[in-house]
């Protein structure tokens, strides 16, 4: 399988654990379906999304999600060849109010428009190590 990475943000629409629910439950059915793994860093603010598997399949999810009436502003980031998943654990992680991205200051003053593949690239790396217990323990 030629495996592909995208990593998008985008603005929630109304933002509240019922919309948050139903967004989870989409993408983790449809994921399984399509063998595709990621993560969704969420806030009221702002949604940061990495997806990776299959190329077509990335592309086809992505071209759904960017139609999807629950987020506005949706901008690609990333869209890339890759040769490990980073999330092949996971039909879809999700971590709420993460603290550790850029503070809701920072997103208002520009912080998305301004972001570089590799800072986005590290935000999925801590959150994946925030979730990877040590080794040996
Ligand atoms: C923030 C956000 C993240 C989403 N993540 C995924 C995802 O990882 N995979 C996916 O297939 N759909 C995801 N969706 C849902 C899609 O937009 C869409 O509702 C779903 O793929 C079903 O599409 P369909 O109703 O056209 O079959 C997401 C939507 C939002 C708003």
């Amino acid at each position: 399988m030629d495996l592909f990475r995208a990593v998008y943000t985008s603005r929630p629409f109304g933002y509240d654990a019922g919309m948050l629910n139903g967004i989870l439950t989409d993408a983790r059915r449809c994921n399984l379906r399509d063998e595709i793994t990621g993560a969704l860093i969420c806030r009221a603010d702002i949604y940061l999304q990495w997806l990776e598997g299959p190329e077509d399949k990335v592309r086809a999810a992505i071209a759904r999600i960017q139609r999807d009436d629950r987020h506005v502003e949706v901008k690609v980031h990333i869209e890339a060849p890759a040769t490990a998943r980073l999330f092949g654990d996971w039909d879809m992680l999700h971590d709420p109010a993460a603290s550790w991205i850029w503070s809701q200051a920072e997103v208002t003053g520009g912080a998305v428009e301004r972001a570089t593949p590799d800072e986005l690239v590290g935000f999925f790396q801590t959150l994946k190590d925030a979730n990877t217990a040590p080794k040996g323990q």
